[in-house]
C-alpha cells in the first residue's frame, strides 16, 4: 500500500499512454498534474477521456521545469526514451519508462551513467514480469533449477496501417529496430530472466512481408548460448496473419514448463494459475497483446518509491534484453559475444 500521493506527469499521449492513465486514475498513489505531447490535441483528448483536470504542454522540458513533478511517465517513441529519462533524472524526478530503455548502445550506457549519479529512481515497463503465468514459472524453477533449454516465440501481425499511423515505427533512426526491439523484447526479457546471463548469440533478422514499407526487421530467429551449454532458442515475427499467444517452453532436467499466454503447463498438464496467485485482472487495456500487468507494475513502482525499496524493474536488469537484441542485429548469422 502506497503511503503518499505523488504528483505525476506523462509525456507521449499516444496508444500506450491510455493504459498508464487508466492505472494512474484507478490507483490512490498519484495525481496527474500535467500531460505533454507535441500534438497538444492528443494530450487534450487523453485528459478528457480520463476525466483529468491538468495542464497541457507541448515541450516536455518546460513541463518538467514548471511542474517540478515527483514522477514522469515516458510513453514516447523509442529514440526519445533515454534522453527524456536522463533529463528527468538529472532534475531529481523519478521515471517510469516505457520499453525499450534505449534504442542503441550509446543511449543505453549514457542512461545507465546518468541513473547511477541521480538520487531519483527509474523503473522500466516490463509488465510481463508480473503476469501470474511468469510468476508461477519462476516459482517452479526455484524447485527444478535453471532450464537447460528455453524456447521463446512471438507471432503477431503488424500491417501497413500500424506503421503509417505512427511514423516513427519501422525506421532505424526512430524505432531502433523492428519486431525485436518493439514487440518481442518482453518475451526475450522473460527468457533471459529464466535462463540467466547470456554469453553468445547467433541470429538472422529479415523483412519478409513489408519490403518498401519498413526499413527494420519483421522477423528474427536466434540461438542464445548460456553457461554450461544451456541454450535459448528464439523466434519472433510480425508477419503473421493474426496475433497469437506468446509461448515459452522451459526444459529442465526432469520437468518441462510451458507458458502459452496466461496459461501454464507442467509436463503437459495445465496448472490452475489462479490457485497460486488469485484471480487475475483479465480486462483488455487497449490491446490484448499488452497483457494485464501494467496496472500491477505501475502500482508497485509507486509502492517501492514510497517505501524506499528497489525498483520492481531496475534499469540494469532491463538493459540486458536491449543488449541481447542489439547483438542480434549485429550478428548477421555470425556467433558473437554479448558482453
Ligand atoms: N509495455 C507495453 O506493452 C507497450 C505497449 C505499447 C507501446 N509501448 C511503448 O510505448 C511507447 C509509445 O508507443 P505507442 O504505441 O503509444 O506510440 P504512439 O505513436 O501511439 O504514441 C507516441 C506519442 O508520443 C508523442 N510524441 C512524439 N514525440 C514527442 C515529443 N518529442 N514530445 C512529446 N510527445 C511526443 C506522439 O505525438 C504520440 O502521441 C513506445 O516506446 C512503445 O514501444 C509499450
Amino acid at each position: 500500500m502506497c503511503e503518499k500521493i505523488y504528483r505525476s506527469v506523462l509525456v507521449g499521449c499516444g496508444t500506450v499512454a491510455d493504459v498508464h492513465l487508466t492505472a494512474l486514475c484507478e490507483g490512490n498513489y498519484a495525481k496527474v498534474t500535467a500531460l505533454c505531447d507535441i500534438l497538444p490535441e492528443k494530450a487534450k483528448a487523453a485528459m478528457n477521456k480520463h476525466g483529468i483536470n491538468c495542464r497541457i504542454y507541448e515541450n516536455y522540458e518546460e513541463m518538467l521545469d514548471k511542474e517540478r513533478p515527483d514522477c514522469v511517465h515516458i510513453c514516447t517513441p523509442h529514440y526519445l526514451h533515454s534522453k527524456m529519462a536522463a533529463e528527468a533524472l538529472s532534475r531529481g524526478i523519478n521515471v517510469f519508462l516505457e520499453k525499450p530503455a534505449a534504442a542503441n548502445e550509446e543511449q543505453l550506457s549514457e542512461l545507465l551513467s546518468v541513473e547511477k549519479k541521480s538520487a531519483a529512481k527509474l523503473c522500466v515497463c516490463f509488465q510481463n514480469r508480473f503476469n501470474p503465468s511468469t510468476l508461477l514459472a519462476e516459482k517452479l524453477l526455484t524447485e527444478f533449477g535453471p532450464p537447460i533449454q528455453a524456447f521463446g516465440s512471438v507471432r503477431w501481425k503488424r500491417d501497413v496501417p500500424y506503421y503509417t499511423q505512427s511514423g516513427w515505427r519501422g525506421k532505424w533512426s526512430t524505432e531502433g529496430g523492428g519486431v525485436m526491439i518493439n514487440q518481442a523484447i518482453h518475451t526475450l526479457d522473460l527468457l533471459l530472466r529464466f535462463m540467466g546471463r547470456p554469453e553468445y548469440i547467433t541470429a538472422t533478422c529479415s523483412n519478409h512481408h513489408l519490403k518498401g514499407v519498413i526499413e527494420v526487421e519483421d522477423t528474427c530467429e536466434a540461438m542464445i548460448e548460456f553457461d554450461g551449454g544451456r541454450q535459448g532458442l528464439f523466434y519472433a515475427t510480425t508477419a503473421a496473419v493474426k496475433d497469437t499467444q506468446i509461448e515459452l517452453q522451459l526444459i529442465c532436467k526432469e520437468h518441462e514448463i510451458r507458458i502459452i499466454g496466461p496459461r501454464v503447463y507442467l509436463d503437459g498438464d495445465p496448472l490452475d494459475v489462479a490457485n497460486y496467485f488469485g484471480k487475475e485482472d483479465r480486462r483488455v487495456l487497449v490491446k490484448e497483446c499488452y497483457g494485464n500487468s501494467h496496472i500491477t507494475l505501475i502500482r508497485s513502482f509507486y509502492d517501492a518509491l514510497s517505501k524506499g525499496e528497489e525498483m520492481p524493474v531496475t534499469l540494469e536488469s532491463a538493459a540486458e534484453a536491449v543488449r541481447v537484441l542489439l547483438a542480434a542485429y549485429r550478428s548477421h548469422d555470425e556467433r558473437i559475444k554479448i558482453h
